[in-house]
């Protein structure tokens, strides 16, 4: 039996990214629910290697946090000054000394590489024994970027800068993406011998190349099966390109999944959301985070959902929703807020103009309109009526409301917490309710309703409502005429 490989990864994050005009760093900039490290560090994982370095270094605080967060096996290393892509290596090579066999580098700014490509890429530099392999890909616009320079027979025989290229050489459209894999001593050695002797007086990794063709080692170009995988993102334009990019992507797998999108470039899927089939996302919907997507569910047009879940069969329309819990077959919208720790049972509904905040609704309640619910309980097949809004809050602290199974609060209540409407009871419409109304009870706080009579002729004289209530009391009067005759 053969041994495993043994693997390193490099990832190269110590850059500023001056042309983000940022204080993010650059790899902290993200993509559909992931930073552009985050991403890199997924692709990275195909190389299934025994220990991941990420050499950081502008603002290398924010990026050790993230990676605590993200990658926490993953080894930080210090460059403190930017002497070049070369230098960073050479940096976290010294950090592990121990390391052996296969080294993988890549750059901290390609988002859109596939693990599936660094696993080819890795295939073919191991398969073939080589020193050293630089994935590359041909583009109708390489300006900015380092050429790949071949001999006579198509071999690779340098990779050029474009600040340190010649005019011929800069005519080549063949570019080095930034992913490479080395063997490590063959590595070490070369970057023991880079010079600073270029443009922008660094050291540059992509020297190493040149470096072991002159010693006779075997190097080689793998290239890319799809240049969209080897665009980097250098400012913000470029980061909105690849991010319309990826949401392609990721709708295109959701759609052959079972999906239906109903309208792919306005529906914007992190790549952390889960999706069943027969899940239905309409026009203008962003489902970001931890957001789970049950079966049959239909979600939007024009609705949010932040760290949400949905159950089958549910319908979501022109919502926001953050940290909530949307049962099956459950209606929310249109118009709808949903806070953190709203979870709504089966069947049950948040309508038009509602918004609810850490509140639990069971199967089959109802706020159909115009409502606030914090920090409430409403039993199961309780209907809230239009307008009721929780006082949760006193100005010093939030407190509970239980509403019970079954019972119904009319229109425009005011239900003071800490209180509770019992099973079954009924509050009545206009109600402010601070004491509990206990099961199957009628709760009331209206004053009694008192009309002045002929108001409106007496203060209003001569206007509009005067004479409409002239007409009706004539009417009123006549009718009353005719009754008598029979
Ligand atoms: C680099 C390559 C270029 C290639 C391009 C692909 C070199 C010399 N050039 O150029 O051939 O076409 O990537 O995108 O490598 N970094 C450090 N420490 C440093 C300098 C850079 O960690 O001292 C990191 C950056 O954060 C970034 C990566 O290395 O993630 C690449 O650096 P960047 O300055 O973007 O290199 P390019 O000029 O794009
Ligand atoms: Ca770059």
């Amino acid at each position: 039996m053969s041994q495993a490989p043994r693997r390193t990864v490099v990832v190269l994050a110590a850059g500023e990214g001056k042309r983000m005009k940022s204080a993010t760093p650059k790899v902290l900039h993200s993509l559909l629910g992931r930073t552009l490290l985050g991403h890199v560090l997924v692709a990275a994982g195909a190389a299934e290697a025994e220990q991941t370095v990420v050499v950081v270094g502008h603002q290398a605080e924010q990026v050790r946090e993230h990676l605590a967060e993200v990658a926490p096996a993953a080894v930080p290393v210090l460059q403190a000054v930017q002497n070049g892509t070369g230098h960073a290596v050479r940096i976290a090579l010294e950090a592990v000394p121990e390391a052996a066999g296969t080294v993988v580098v890549l750059n901290g700014d390609v988002p859109l590489l596939r693990p599936e490509t660094v696993a080819s890429l890795i295939a073919a530099h191991e398969s073939a024994a080589r020193a050293a392999t630089v994935l590359a890909a041909a583009v109708d616009d390489p300006s900015g970027l380092g050429r790949i320079v071949r001999d006579a027979s198509g071999g690779l025989a340098r990779i050029v800068e474009e600040r340190d290229a010649s005019a011929e050489e800069r005519e080549i459209r063949e570019i080095n993406a930034g992913i490479y894999v080395f063997e490590a001593a063959a590595l070490r050695a070369a970057l023991g011998k880079l010079s600073t002797d270029n443009e922008q007086g660094e050291e540059y990794l992509t020297d190493v190349f040149g470096l072991l063709v002159e010693v006779g080692s075997p190097v080689g170009v793998f290239v890319a099966p799809d240049v969209e995988e080897t665009l980097g993102a250098n400012d913000r334009a470029q980061l909105a390109e690849l991010r319309a990019l990826l949401r392609d992507r990721v709708n295109t797998a959701w759609m052959r999944s079972g999906v239906s999108i109903l309208d792919p470039a306005t529906a914007w899927i992190d790549v952390t959301v889960t999706l069943e089939p027969d899940a239905v996302i309409d026009q203008n919907t962003q489902l970001k985070g931890a957001s789970a997507v049950a079966a049959g569910a239909v979600i939007g047009p024009d609705t949010t959902l932040v760290d949400t879940s949905v159950g089958a069969g549910a319908t979501v329309l022109r919502a926001h929703a953050v940290g909530a819990e949307i049962g099956p077959e459950a209606v929310v919208g249109p118009f709808s807020y949903l806070r953190p720790g709203t979870r709504l049972g089966r069947k049950s509904k948040i309508g038009g103009f509602v918004e609810a905040k850490n509140s639990e609704l069971g199967e089959g309640a109802k706020v159909p309109h115009l409502s606030y619910v914090g920090d409430a309980t409403v039993g199961a097949g309780a209907n809230v009526g239009a307008g009721t809004i929780v006082a949760n809050y006193d100005g010093v602290r939030k407190s509970r409301t239980v509403v019970g199974e079954a019972a119904f609060v009319g229109s425009d209540t005011v239900l003071i917490a800490p209180v509770e409407v019992g099973p079954g009871a009924y509050v009545a419409a206009g109600s402010v309710i601070a004491k509990d109304v206990p099961a199957g009870n009628l709760g009331v706080t209206r004053a009694q309703q008192r009309n002045v009579e002929g108001w409106t002729a007496r203060r209003r004289p001569g206007s509009k409502s005067a004479a409409a209530a002239e007409v009706a009391e004539r009417a009123a009067a006549g009718a009353g005429e005719v009754s008598e005759a029979e």
